[in-house]
């Protein structure tokens, strides 16, 4: 382990009050990606309401129904990454969360400065002896941008997760060489089916997942979409060079529809997350009700935890599963059959975006108890 001079002296810039690295990581990817033959890449926001209108249409083939073949997809992408190390390490393991944010978002979902920090679920990790990387996902933030439709789709997004996460365990981040005794996966949203898809595919990544604002339910991926009110990044306020076919939605009540439970939130907050919000392209749209195989091959525990109100994954009601399961996010137990243990948690008036909740300390609780239950 660095000791904390070590440290200090090492890294590069320090933020205010924590140990932090802001570092850019390359990672070679080859693929499988999708070939959606049948899509024109929108060009303008008619064309991205069309986009809409096509793939959310009833008794239409829905988001994955362009699909005319698979195209291989290769090269190097640089993923730009923050990783922070605790003050002290509760037994001195070093376990390290890998932190995959959803769209709308990018890695500061994770650790969102509003009200000096307040909602940080980076600084609640740290606080209780975890290390923590977050990143932008491929294409989006400051990570390499691609072509919205055939390049920035899911599999490429995995790959790039798996390749992150060996390098970390193998102590190849920029100036960090120290391997991880264990590695848990922490993802929010399109973020968790990628942890999921990762963990399915290659079981032996992670020590420990735990999925927020998810469920194996893809029924309501089309209320998304609606309610999102998409338009074209480039025509609107974000400052990086986003090429057509990178959505963004229109107005904060677009993300208050699917982020934000009323009476449960700081309305500033939800002006903030407008305003620095990411887009989605294309290709992540059509990809991601496919993204995850319905049964995953990890062994090691697994959380879901989805707010109660939440639109993508419960329709705003994860309760109404008509007797099915306790709840949308409890019904997803079956892909697990090989997990040693599994959770549902479903914290109370939350909508999507748990972390920008009132109830944002006591789902980092919640998931904080799974972990150390878990040897974790
Ligand atoms: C690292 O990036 C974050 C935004 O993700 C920024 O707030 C912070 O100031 C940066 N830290 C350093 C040390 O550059
Ligand atoms: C990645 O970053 C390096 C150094 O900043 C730069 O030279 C390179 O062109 C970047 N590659 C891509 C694919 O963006
Ligand atoms: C770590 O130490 C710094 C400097 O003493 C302090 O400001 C910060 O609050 C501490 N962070 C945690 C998570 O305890
Ligand atoms: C899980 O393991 C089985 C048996 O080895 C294999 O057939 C299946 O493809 C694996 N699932 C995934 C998602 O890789
Ligand atoms: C966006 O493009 C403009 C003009 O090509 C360039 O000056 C600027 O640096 C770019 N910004 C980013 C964040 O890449
Ligand atoms: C998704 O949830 C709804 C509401 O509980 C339920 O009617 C539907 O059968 C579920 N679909 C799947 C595939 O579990
Ligand atoms: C801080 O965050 C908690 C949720 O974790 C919230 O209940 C509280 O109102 C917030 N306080 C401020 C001052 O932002």
């Amino acid at each position: 382990m660095f000791t904390k001079t070590a440290l200090w002296a090492l890294l590069a810039g320090v933020s205010s009050a924590k140990l932090c690295q802001n570092f850019t990581v390359p990672v070679s990817i080859a693929t499988i990606n999708a070939d959606f033959g049948g899509v024109q890449t929108p060009q303008t926001n008619l064309d991205a309401t069309a986009f809409v209108l096509a793939a959310t249409r009833q008794g239409g083939s829905g988001t994955a129904g362009a699909v005319t073949g698979t195209k291989a997809v290769s090269g190097t992408y640089n993923i730009s990454a923050q990783y922070c190390t605790p003050n002290k390490t509760a037994d001195n393991s070093y376990i390290l969360q890998i932190l995959t944010h959803g769209i709308g978002a990018d890695k500061t979902y994770w650790d969102v400065s509003y009200n000096n920090y307040n909602y940080s679920y980076v600084d609640y990790a740290l606080s209780h002896g975890y290390h923590t990387l977050s990143y932008d996902r491929v294409g989006i933030g400051a990570s390499s941008h691609g072509d919205p439709k055939n390049e920035i789709q899911a599999n490429l997004e995995i790959e790039s997760l798996a390749a992150l996460t060996k390098k970390a365990r193998n102590g190849e981040l920029p100036g960090i060489h120290d391997k991880p005794h264990k590695v848990i996966h922490v993802g929010h949203s399109f973020g968790s089916v990628q942890t999921y898809a990762v963990t399915a595919k290659y079981p032996g990544l992670s020590d420990g997942i735990v999925l927020t604002g998810f469920s194996m339910n893809s029924t309501f991926l089309p209320w998304f979409l609606i309610g999102s009110g998409f338009q074209q990044a480039r025509s609107g306020k974000n400052p990086q060079n986003y090429t057509a076919g990178y959505l963004s939605p229109a107005t904060p009540s677009n993300v208050e529809y699917n982020f934000f439970y009323p009476g449960s939130f700081d309305p500033k907050l939800l002006a903030l997350t407008f305003q620095t919000s990411q887009p989605v392209t294309i290709g992540e749209l059509l990809t991601i009700g496919s993204a995850a195989p319905l049964q995953s091959n990890f062994t090691g525990p697994v959380l879901v935890i989805t707010g109660e109100n939440d639109i993508p994954f419960c329709g705003g009601d994860c309760f109404a599963t008509g007797g099915a399961a306790t709840s949308i996010p409890a019904a997803s137990k079956i892909a697990f059959s090989a997990a040693k243990a599994f959770s549902a948690i479903v914290p109370p008036k939350t909508g999507h975006g748990l972390n920008w909740h009132y109830t944002a300390a006591s789902t980092y609780k919640q998931i904080t108890n799974f972990l150390g239950q878990h040897g974790l």
